[in-house]
């Protein structure tokens, strides 16, 4: 087993690095306070190949390993979880089916500029009454003379604000349930596409989070992602996908406060020694490497594993939900004690420990809860065991 990046890896690692602290670390702290949506940052990602690090070279995207992308995600996590998730949405929410499920005339309509970064993607899954129980759609698409009505509404939709595509699920054929969900590629341009404003929340906040309103949308039947009623399958699996991009996510807020945590504890003179030289900070400290640590490789793991399915086959669902589940949860308690060694300056915003707390918050509630994966690994553990519950 080999735990070494490859030198492509580590080229990229450097490359993004660059970025986000040159570029993008400047803009973190504001835009986390404006709310505003950093489409030019989007853009300029783009540029350097980071808007669709796995989608092959001929069809707009950089031609790496999915290795390669998680740690794209968490480098730019690490210094600005907005930027993280938004780019973690357009790689593994958006290109990632067109690739896997769209036809030849999709992939040049719209996966090629989402690769390229030129265009911005979201992912319209979650409803006022669809959030964990996702097959219980009411968005429906009725078939009308060469194209489909959709009618409905979405929420929590990340990249919502400023996405020019939208790869939205609605319920063909209700009495199919969960076989009964299509998936179309939507121009948020189409009349009857409306959005609202943000929706502000406690982190990630300028993620452009908006619902969605579809009154009488009108979609040409060639927008139709696969098959009719392949959409909740659609979903799930680029589900599986995206939750690797998130728990990198988490990896990289973690891996920030914690050197946050170093530095801080370096510095800072109590009872007339650096704390660091107290041995319940270097307790915590050890806690903390280790559990960044455990969930990064749980990460790459996950990530080797899609790699391995994209040429042999198989699944991932259960190393990215392990994964997901893990580096959420460690996710907390990282930046937890990283804002309890900074103590009462954690709590304030001269610190930016406090907004690592923050964002870290969101990775075990969206794109499947921690409650979700701990069904999701259970059901995999039963269906190893041969008892197929649930
Ligand atoms: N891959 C392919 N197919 C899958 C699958 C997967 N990973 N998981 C399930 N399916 C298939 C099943 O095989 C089944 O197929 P058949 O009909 O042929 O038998 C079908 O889908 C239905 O599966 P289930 O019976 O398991 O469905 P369920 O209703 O019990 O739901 C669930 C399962 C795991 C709870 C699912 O609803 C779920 O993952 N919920 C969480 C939703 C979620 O993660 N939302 C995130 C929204 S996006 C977001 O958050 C983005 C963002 O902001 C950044």
């Amino acid at each position: 087993m080999n735990f070494d990046l490859t030198e492509d890896q580590s080229l990229l690692q450097s490359a993004v690095r660059e970025f986000a602290e040159n570029v993008v670390r400047p803009r973190a702290a504001v835009i986390d306070q404006s709310g505003e949506f950093p489409k030019d940052l989007f853009h300029q990602a783009g540029q350097l190949g980071l808007a669709g690090v796995s989608v092959p070279v001929e069809h707009g995207g950089s031609g790496m390993d999915v290795v390669a992308y998680s740690i794209v995600i968490e480098e730019i996590s690490r210094v600005c979880a907005n930027l993280g998730v938004i780019l973690s949405v357009n790689n593994s929410l958006v290109c990632d089916p067109i690739e896997k499920f769209g036809n030849a005339d999709q992939k040049t309509r719209f996966l090629e500029p989402l690769a390229k970064g030129e265009k911005l993607g979201c992912f319209a899954l979650t409803e006022p009454n669809a959030g964990s129980d996702a097959a219980n759609q009411q968005t429906r698409a009725v078939s009308e003379g060469g194209h489909w009505k959709i009618s409905g509404q979405k929420v929590f939709i990340t990249c919502g604000s400023d996405a020019d595509v939208c790869v939205l699920f609605a319920m063909t054929s209700p009495e199919k349930k969960s076989r009964g969900i299509s998936a179309f590629l939507v121009d948020a341009a189409s009349p009857g596409f409306d959005r609202s404003r943000h929706q502000v929340k406690l982190g990630v906040n300028a993620s452009g989070t908006v619902e969605i309103f579809l009154t009488d949308v009108l979609v040409p039947a060639e927008n139709m992602l696969g098959n009719e009623g392949d959409g909740f399958k659609i979903a799930m699996s680029t589900l599986d996908g995206g939750r690797i991009g998130i728990a990198a996510q988490a990896v990289g807020i973690a891996t920030e406060a914690m050197e946050a945590a170093v530095r801080y504890a370096k510095a800072r003179r109590a009872f007339g020694k650096a704390i660091a030289e107290f041995q319940v900070i270097r307790f915590y400290l050890a806690d903390m490497a280790t559990d960044v640590d455990a969930a990064r490789l749980l990460t790459r793991r996950a990530a080797a594993v899609k790699d391995m399915t994209k040429k042999n086959g198989g699944r991932y669902g259960l190393e990215a939900a392990e994964a997901k589940l893990f580096a959420a949860e460690m996710a907390q308690r990282v930046t937890t004690k990283a804002l309890q060694i900074h103590g009462g300056y954690g709590y304030t915003k001269e610190y930016p420990v406090e907004r690592n707390f923050r964002d870290a918050r969101i990775t075990e509630i969206y794109e499947g809860t921690s409650e979700i994966h701990r069904l999701i690994i259970a059901r995999e553990i039963f269906r190893d065991a041969g008892l197929a519950i649930g």
